[in-house]
C-alpha cells in the first residue's frame, strides 16, 4: 500500500488491463483520476473475481493524479487501501532531481481501538462517522521511519510525490524543520508556488513538493493536524546525512538559568481556599499527593526521580531526608543556590511556594512518605514556625 506508481507522458495512449484474482470474494474497478471519460474508467474496469477487464484512454493532462477502487461500498473498499498515484508528465518531463519519492496518506477505520493486537475487521460505523482509528502514510504506522526512512544528503534536491487516499481526511502536508521550495498545489504542474510550510492535500487529491536540503539532521514528516501525527500514525522521517552548517541552523548555543522577574526567586502559589486539616498521617499522605501532582510533579515527576542535571530527585534524596526544617525553608522560601543532591549537582530556580501551611504540611509528608523516604510526617504548626516570609515584591 499504496498500489503501483504509475508514470506516463501528457499525450500518451495508455491501456490498462485489471485483473481480480479468482480467489477473491469481490468485484473491484480503478478510477484514475488522470482519465477524461464517465467514473474514471470505474464502470468500464468492473471486474468480478476470475475476471480480466482491459480499456483505454488518452492522457490529455499532465499533474499528478489518485486513482482508487470506486466499487460500492466505495468508503470501504478506499478505507482498505485500494489507492495510489499516476503521474502524467508534460511533454518535455519534469527537471532533474536527486531524489524522488512517493508517499500517500490514508485513513484507516477498524473495530478495534488504535493500537489494539490481532486481526481487526473494517468499521463501517467508523468510516461513516469520519473517526479513523489510524492515519498513516503508506498503509502502516512506522511504514517510512528507522531504516525505513527516506534519505538524502546534504546540498541534494528532494521531489516527493504526496497523495491523500483519504477516504475522508484532508491532510496538511508538513516537513518539520524544512521549508519547501516549491509546491505544485493539487498536483498541478502549471502552477509552482514557493516558500511553502503547510500544503493541504484533499482527500482525494494530491501535491510535489521540492526542495533542498542545507543541513543534515532528522526530518520528521506529518500531518499538521497534529494529533494524527502522534497519536494515530501519521509520521515519516527523511534521514539527511553531511556536513553541519552551525550559520543556516546553530544547534543549541546556550542553556542558562532563566529568572523572569529579574530578582531571583519568584512566588508561585495557588491562592484560593485553603485545604481543610489532615485528621491523621494517613490522611496528611493522601492530601499530600494532591498537592504534589498539581505543583511539584511538573519537575520531579511522577516518580520522584526529578530530571538529570535539571530537577533534583525527591526519592531517596539525602538533601530532603537530612534535614526536614531545610525542607520547609526550601519549599516556602525557594532556592537560587547550586546544590548537590546524592552526588550530583543541580543549578536551577526554585521557586518560592505561597501555598498555606497545611498544603505544604501535607505535601512534604507526602515526600517524606513515598519512594523509600525516611517517613517523617511535618505538621501545619512546624511549616508555621520555619516558614520564609515572603519579600514583598
Ligand atoms: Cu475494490
Amino acid at each position: 500500500m499504496p498500489g503501483k506508481f504509475i508514470r506516463i507522458r501528457e499525450g500518451d495512449e495508455v491501456e490498462m488491463h485489471l485483473d481480480n484474482h479468482p480467489d477473491n470474494k469481490n468485484p473491484h474497478n480503478i478510477d484514475l483520476h488522470a482519465v477524461n471519460g464517465p467514473g474514471g474508467g470505474a464502470a468500464a474496469s468492473l471486474t468480478a473475481p476470475g475476471h480480466s477487464s482491459v480499456f483505454s484512454f488518452k492522457a490529455l493532462n499532465p499533474g499528478l493524479f489518485v486513482y482508487h477502487c470506486a466499487t460500492a461500498p466505495v468508503a470501504m473498499h478506499i478505507g482498505n487501501g485500494m489507492y495510489g498515484m499516476i503521474l502524467v508528465e508534460p511533454k518535455e518531463g519534469l527537471p532533474k532531481v536527486d531524489h524522488e519519492y512517493y508517499l500517500m496518506q490514508g485513513d484507516f477505520y477498524t473495530e478495534g481501538k488504535n493500537g489494539e493486537q490481532g486481526l481487526q475487521p473494517f468499521s463501517m460505523a467508523k468510516v461513516i462517522d469520519e473517526k479513523p482509528e489510524y492515519v498513516v502514510f503508506n498503509g502502516s504506522v512506522g511504514s517510512t521511519v528507522g531504516d525505513k526512512a527516506l534519505t538524502a544528503k546534504v546540498g541534494e534536491t528532494v521531489r516527493l510525490f504526496v497523495g491523500d487516499g483519504g477516504p475522508n481526511l484532508v491532510s496538511s502536508f508538513h516537513v518539520i524543520g524544512q521549508i519547501f521550495d516549491t509546491v505544485y498545489p493539487e498536483g498541478n504542474l502549471s502552477l509552482a508556488t514557493h516558500n511553502v510550510q503547510t500544503t493541504a492535500i484533499p482527500a482525494g487529491g494530491a501535491a510535489i513538493v521540492q526542495f533542498q536540503m542545507s543541513v543534515p539532521g532528522t526530518f520528521i514528516i506529518v500531518d499538521h493536524s497534529i494529533e494524527r501525527a502522534f497519536n494515530r500514525g501519521a509520521l515519516a522521517q527523511l534521514k539527511v546525512s553531511g556536513p553541519e552548517d552551525k550559520l543556516v541552523y546553530s544547534g543549541k548555543q546556550f542553556d542558562l538559568v532563566y529568572q523572569p522577574e529579574g530578582t531571583g526567586i519568584r512566588v508561585a502559589g495557588q491562592g484560593g481556599v485553603p485545604a481543610p486539616a489532615a485528621a491523621t498521617k494517613a490522611e496528611r499522605i493522601e492530601r499530600g499527593a494532591g498537592v504534589f501532582a498539581n505543583n511539584c510533579q511538573a519537575c520531579h515527576q511522577a516518580d520522584g526521580q526529578g530530571v538529570p542535571a535539571a530537577f533534583p530527585p525527591l526519592a531517596k534524596s539525602d538533601y530532603l531526608n537530612g534535614d526536614k526544617i531545610r525542607a520547609i525553608k526550601t519549599v516556602t522560601g525557594g532556592l537560587e543556590t547550586k546544590l548537590t543532591v546524592n552526588g550530583h549537582e543541580f543549578n536551577g530556580v526554585m521557586p518560592a511556594w505561597s501555598l498555606s501551611d497545611e498544603d505544604i504540611a501535607d505535601v512534604l509528608t507526602y515526600v517524606y512518605n513515598t519512594w523509600g523516604n525516611s517517613g517523617l510526617e511535618v505538621t501545619p504548626a512546624e511549616v508555621d514556625a520555619y516558614r520564609v516570609k515572603a519579600k514583598s515584591q
